[in-house]
């Protein structure tokens, strides 16, 4: 018969529970947020110049935002104090980085640190979010930019199902003046390296629609539930996955970025770096990163207003999360573990020297301050 040795059995039990080693907190925080919920404008990119405008798609005009185009909705503006609030960072100086060429990065920087009680100056560094417009490069090649976009049309995966969505969005917009999006063709522009037609339009739809729901406002003629406009959403990051999530075009964009970055985590000190910005930022550091993210209710990878992607250091591991608002009427702060798609241990967490070495041969010299 078995008799187990109770002190083999304790050890075993001891094993089972002892958790994973890691510290509590971080020491240090290096966060890159997306601005405020706002409002959207009715330009669209179908490839069609006579059907420019969102409203030649739309039985029924998109009503107007109460505030100027890309300015943050007041709603947006609480959301982002609400953000602030509930964002535990670590000990140690805090430092507000902003886009301050963009008034809407201005007003959310003001807004989050209302709600972390900080009564300080945000550093306007324009330079760190677009080394090109500071001069640190010429400005893209066209053709270059259209050859990066294009590769990457024709190498990610169209979400399943996706004719189908369009459709249904069309058939919630009802007959416009222009042809239905599911009808007008995909390209990319030489001219511009930008994707156009009917999966741009469909984009810019349901971004206005998603503005309109985190702006507490009616949302698509009040014909959407929130779950449609989570799901619909799909539109709008396959999108951003093509355009925005090119390699070459993100380390040219967002090597300076990158390297800020990573120095900061490397530095030692306590605190956060808060970096204040667009969407683009959070795609450019996700390619660079080499990281994914599932925000439900959200689509995977989506890059929603007030959300921010955020490094956090404990001793040498560096872990990235992704926090974000449901953008649904509540403004409770969630948070998901971001993965990374090349290493770490379940991809929860990597070296930082790890991360150093990844870094290197994913940036470029090419457009950097
Ligand atoms: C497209 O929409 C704009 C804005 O409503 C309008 O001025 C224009 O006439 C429309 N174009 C066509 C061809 O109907
Ligand atoms: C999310 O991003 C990762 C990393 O780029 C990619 O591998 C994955 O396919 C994306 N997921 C979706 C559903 O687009």
């Amino acid at each position: 018969m078995y008799d187990p040795n109770p002190l083999l059995l304790l050890l075993l039990m001891s094993m089972c529970l002892v958790p994973p080693v890691s510290p509590a907190a971080p020491t240090l925080s290096v966060i890159v947020m997306r601005h405020c919920v706002r409002s959207a404008p009715l330009s669209v990119y179908s490839g069609l110049p006579e059907f420019s405008s969102l409203d030649n798609y739309t039985s029924t005009p998109f009503p107007p935002f109460p505030v100027d185009d890309m300015m943050c909705l007041p709603n947006g503006i609480t959301l982002v104090e609400n953000v602030g609030s509930q964002l535990a960072l670590p000990p140690g100086p805090v430092v507000v980085e902003v886009d301050t060429d963009a008034q809407r990065d201005v007003d959310t920087a003001a807004a989050l640190m209302r709600g972390l009680s900080l009564d300080q100056d945000m550093i306007s560094s324009p330079c760190l979010f677009d080394p090109e417009s500071c001069g640190a490069c010429e400005a893209v090649d066209p053709a270059r930019k259209a050859a990066a976009v294009t590769e990457r049309l024709e190498e990610f995966p169209k979400p399943a199902g996706f004719e189908e969505l369009v459709e249904e969005m069309q058939a919630v917009m009802g007959t416009g003046a222009a042809p239905a999006m599911q009808d007008i063709d995909d390209f990319v522009c030489s001219d511009d390296g930008y994707w156009e037609g009917g999966t741009s339009v469909a984009s810019d739809a349901v971004e206005y629609w998603l503005m309109q729901m985190g702006g507490g406002l009616e949302v698509a003629w009040g014909e959407l539930s929130k779950e449609d406009v989570y799901r619909f959403l799909e539109a709008h990051v396959y999108w951003r996955s093509v355009q925005e999530r090119t390699l070459d075009l993100s380390a040219r964009s967002h090597s300076y970025m990158a390297r800020e970055i990573v120095g900061t985590l490397a530095g030692g000190a306590g605190g956060a770096r808060i970096m204040v910005g667009h969407d683009s930022d959070l795609d450019a550091v996700a390619t660079i990163f080499g990281l994914e993210w599932r925000t439900p209710p959200f689509p995977a990878n989506a890059t929603t207003p007030g959300a921010g992607v955020r490094f956090d250091l404990f001793e040498d591991q560096v872990r990235a999360v992704v926090f974000y608002q449901a953008l649904d009427g509540g403004a409770e702060l969630l948070q998901a573990d971001a993965k990374w798609t090349w290493g770490g241990e379940g991809g929860a967490a990597v070296g930082l020297e790890e991360l150093q070495e990844w870094i290197k041969g994913r940036v470029t010299t090419e457009c950097v301050l």
